[in-house]
C-alpha cells in the first residue's frame, strides 16, 4: 500500500552539543538525514517524500537530494519553532493523500517491514504508531524519593514513524494549533480527538540520533549492517 512521507527536519543541534542541525553531522562520511532519505527514495510503496527544513538550511538541503538523486522528494515546507509546527506546515503544504507517514529525519535506522504494517494499519484502522515495549522497570519519583513503581507490562516507548489516514491527521493538527495545544508526538493530537491510535511493534534499533551518544550507537549499528 503507498503513501507519502513527511520527515520534519527543521531542528537545532543543542542536545547533540553540535553548532549546526544535528542532522548534517556525518556518519561514515554522510550527513544523518540522507540515510532517512534513502530508506523511503527506496521503497517502493512511498509515492512522494516532503521535508520541513529551515529556510537558511533548504539550499543545502537541496543540493544533497540533487547530488544523491533522490527523485521522490516532491516538496519543501519551512519548519517551525517547534517539531509540531514544522510537521503541520508540511502537512499543510502536501497534496491530498490517503495515508500520510510522519518520521523524524533523525531516525535513519527505520525497518521496511515496520514501514509496512504501520501503513496496512492506518488504511484499515486510521492511526498507527511505531513503538516498542518498555525494557527498564519504570518508577515515579518526587523530590527524588519514589513515589511509584509503574506496570511496565502496558508501557510502550514511542517512536517515529506514525501513519495516518490524510484527513485525520490534518483534522487534528490544525485543531492542536488552534486550541494552542503543543504535543510530544504526532498521535497525541488524534488522540485528543478520541480517534484510537493502534500500536506497531518496532525495533530498538530504529534509535532518535538526539545525543553524542547516539552518534556512537549509529555507527555500530551501520557497521553491524555491513556485516
Ligand atoms: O529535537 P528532536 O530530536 O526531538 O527532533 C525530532 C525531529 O524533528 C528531527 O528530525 C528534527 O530535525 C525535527 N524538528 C523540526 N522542527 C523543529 C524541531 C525539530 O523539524 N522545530
Amino acid at each position: 500500500m503507498n503513501y507519502t512521507v513527511v520527515l520534519p527536519a527543521a531542528g537545532s543541534g543543542k542536545r547533540m552539543k553540535a553548532d549546526k542541525n544535528k542532522l548534517l553531522l556525518e556518519l561514515f562520511g554522510k550527513p544523518i538525514f540522507l540515510y532517512t532519505l534513502e530508506v523511503f527514495q527506496k521503497d517502493p510503496n512511498c509515492d512522494a517524500i516532503w521535508l520541513a527544513v529551515k529556510e537558511q538550511e533548504r539550499g543545502l538541503i537541496e543540493n544533497y537530494v540533487k547530488r544523491y538523486n533522490l527523485t521522490k522528494v516532491q516538496g519543501y515546507a519551512t519548519g517551525g519553532t517547534e517539531r509540531q509546527d514544522s510537521v503541520r506546515a508540511c502537512l499543510e503544504a502536501i497534496p491530498p493523500c490517503g495515508v500520510v507517514l510522519v518520521h523524524d529525519a533523525a531516525r535513519p535506522f527505520i525497518d521496511k517491514e515496520v514501514i509496512v504494517n504501520l501503513v496496512e494499519k492506518a488504511h484499515t484502522s486510521g492511526a498507527a504508531i511505531a513503538a516498542v515495549p518498555v525494557k527498564d522497570t519504570i518508577k515515579k519519583a518526587e523530590n527524588g524519593i519514589i513515589s511509584e513503581t509503574v506496570d511496565r507490562d502496558q508501557l510502550w516507548m514511542i517512536q517515529t514513524p506514525q501513519a495516518f489516514r490524510y484527513s485525520l491527521i490534518l483534522e487534528a493538527a490544525q485543531k492542536a494549533h488552534n486550541d494552542g495545544f503543543m504535543g510530544t508526538d504526532e498521535a497525541m493530537l488524534v488522540e485528543r480527538l478520541h480517534y484510537p491510535v493502534a500500536i506497531v511493534e518496532s525495533t530498538y534499533e530504529n534509535i532518535k540520533m538526539t545525543t553524542p551518544d547516539d552518534l556512537i550507537y549509529g555507527r555500530a549499528i551501520l557497521e553491524s549492517r555491513l556485516q
